[in-house]
C-alpha cells in the first residue's frame, strides 16, 4: 500500500515544494492548511506541476478533533509538520502570537498523531536555534543559543519531541534545521511571494529586480566576511524539499524507533549579501540599486551549515549553486508579476465569456464534514 504522508502547512511556500517532492517520489499526500498565509490555488499549480493529486483538508492544525479525523481518515503513515508562523521581527513585536500559534499546533499535532497511532514526524526546525553561531561551520552538536521568541518556538517543540519519545519509544522523529530557504521551483509555478514588505534578503532583492522596490538596504558592511556584509548559507528550495522527502524514506525504512535524530539541511557555502545582489544582477540581467546601512539587530555576521550529517543519516546533499536559486527566484517573481499586470480576462476574443474550467478539483473537505 503507497504510505500516506500528511503535511500540514502543505500550501506554504516551503510545503508546497514539499508536496511536490513527495507526489514525485510516489507517496499519497494530504494538506492540512488554514490558508491564513498561503493560496489555495497552490494546490491547483502543484497538481499541475505533478500530473497526481493531493488531498487538500483546509483546517487548523491547532484543532486537534480535525487533526486525528484526518490521521485516521487518510490512514496517515507520517507527517510533516511545516504549518507556523515564520517572521523573527513579529515574534519579537508579538511573542505571545507565537507561543500560541506554534506551541498549541505543535500540541495539537502530536496529542493528534499519539490518538491516533501515527508515531513517525518530520519537524521544520530552523537553524535559528544555534542564535549567533560560535564556530563555523555549524555542526548539530553546536550550542543552542535561542535569540528570538520564534527561534525559541523551534527549540522548544524540539524538546517537546523529546520528552514525548521519552515517554512513548515507540515514535521516532527527525527535525530538519533549515539554513536559509530561497529560490523556486523551476516550473516558476510556485514560489515565495511574501505579503508586505519582505523581511528576508531574497524576496526583497527579487522585488527590487521587479521595480516594486526602489533599493536593497544592505543591513551592515562592516562584518568581518569577506567583503564586510552578512554572510549566509542559501538553499534550493528544492534541494530543500528533497531533504524532506530523504528523512521520510529513512523513517519509513529504518527501525527509528525511539530516536529523534536533529539535521542540518544546508549547502555548507556562505554567501554574503554582496554575492547575492552579484548574483541576482547576472539571473536578472541588470544592475539591482542597493544602498549599504547600519546593521540589522541580532543579526550574525556569519551562519554556514556542516551539511555532513545529512549526507551520512540521509544520503542527501543540496545539488544547486546560487546562481540557479536567483535564476528560479527571478522566473518566479517575473512570472507573478506579468500574472498580476493581466487582466482577470476570461472573455474570448469573440466577447463571449470564455467557460472557465479549473482543472478538476477533490472534494474540499472541511473538517465538519469528514466522514468516518
Ligand atoms: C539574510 C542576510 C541580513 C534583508 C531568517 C530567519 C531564519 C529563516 C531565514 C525561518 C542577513 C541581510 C536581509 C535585507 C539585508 N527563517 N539582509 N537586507 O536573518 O539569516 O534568517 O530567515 O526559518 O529563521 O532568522 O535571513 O534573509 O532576513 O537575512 O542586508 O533587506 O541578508 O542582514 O545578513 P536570516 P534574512
Amino acid at each position: 500500500m503507497t504510505k500516506c504522508i500528511l503535511a500540514t502547512g502543505g500550501a506554504g511556500y516551503i510545503g508546497s515544494h514539499v508536496v511536490t517532492e513527495l507526489l514525485d517520489a510516489g507517496y499519497r499526500v494530504v494538506i492540512l492548511d488554514n490558508f491564513e498565509n498561503s493560496d489555495p490555488d497552490v494546490v491547483r499549480r502543484i497538481k499541475r506541476i505533478t500530473g497526481r493529486n493531493v488531498s487538500l483538508v483546509t483546517g487548523d492544525v491547532r484543532d486537534r478533533g480535525t487533526v486525528e479525523r484526518v490521521l485516521r481518515m487518510y490512514n496517515v503513515d507520517a507527517v510533516i509538520h511545516l504549518a507556523g508562523k515564520k517572521a523573527v521581527g513579529e515574534s519579537v513585536a508579538d511573542p505571545m502570537l507565537y507561543f500560541g500559534d506554534n506551541l498549541n499546533g505543535a500540541i495539537s499535532l502530536l496529542t493528534a498523531m499519539k490518538g491516533a497511532g501515527v508515531s513517525r514526524l518530520v519537524f521544520s526546525s530552523s537553524a535559528t536555534v544555534y542564535g549567533i553561531p560560535k564556530t563555523l561551520p555549524v555542526t548539530e552538536s553546536a550550542r543552542v543559543s535561542v535569540t528570538n521568541p520564534y527561534g525559541r518556538t523551534k527549540l522548544i517543540i524540539e524538546e517537546m519531541i523529546d520528552d514525548l519519545i521519552a515517554s512513548d519509544p515507540t515514535f521516532a522523529a527527525i527535525s530538519l534545521r533549515y539554513f536559509n530557504p530561497v529560490g523556486a521551483h523551476e516550473t516558476a509555478l510556485i514560489g515565495e511571494n511574501p505579503r508586505g514588505i519582505p523581511n528576508n534578503l531574497f524576496p526583497f532583492v527579487a522585488q527590487t529586480a521587479a521595480g516594486e522596490r526602489d533599493r536593497v538596504q544592505v543591513f551592515g558592511g562592516d562584518y568581518d566576511t569577506p567583503d564586510g556584509t552578512g554572510m549566509r548559507d542559501y538553499i534550493h528550495v528544492v534541494d530543500l524539499a528533497k531533504g524532506h522527502v530523504a528523512a521520510i524514506r529513512r523513517m519509513m525504512s529504518e527501525n527509528e524507533t525511539g530516536q529523534h535524530r536533529r539535521i542540518n539541511l544546508g549547502t555548507g557555502t556562505g554567501y554574503t549579501v554582496l554575492q547575492v545582489i552579484e548574483a541576482f544582477s547576472k539571473a536578472c540581467g541588470f544592475p539591482i540599486p542597493y544602498a549599504i546601512v547600519p546593521r540589522r539587530a541580532g543579526d550574525a555576521a556569519a551562519s554556514v551549515a556542516d551539511p555532513s550529517y545529512a549526507k551520512q543519516c540521509l544520503g542527501w546533499r543540496a545539488t544547486f549553486g546560487l546562481d540557479r536559486m536567483c535564476q528560479d527566484q527571478w522566473a518566479f517573481n517575473s512570472r507573478v508579476q506579468a500574472a498580476e499586470k493581466m487582466p482577470p480576462s476570461r472573455t474570448r476574443p469573440n466577447g463571449k465569456m470564455a467557460e472557465y474550467s479549473p482543472l478538476p478539483q477533490p472534494p474540499l473537505v472541511a473538517p465538519d464534514r469528514l466522514h468516518h
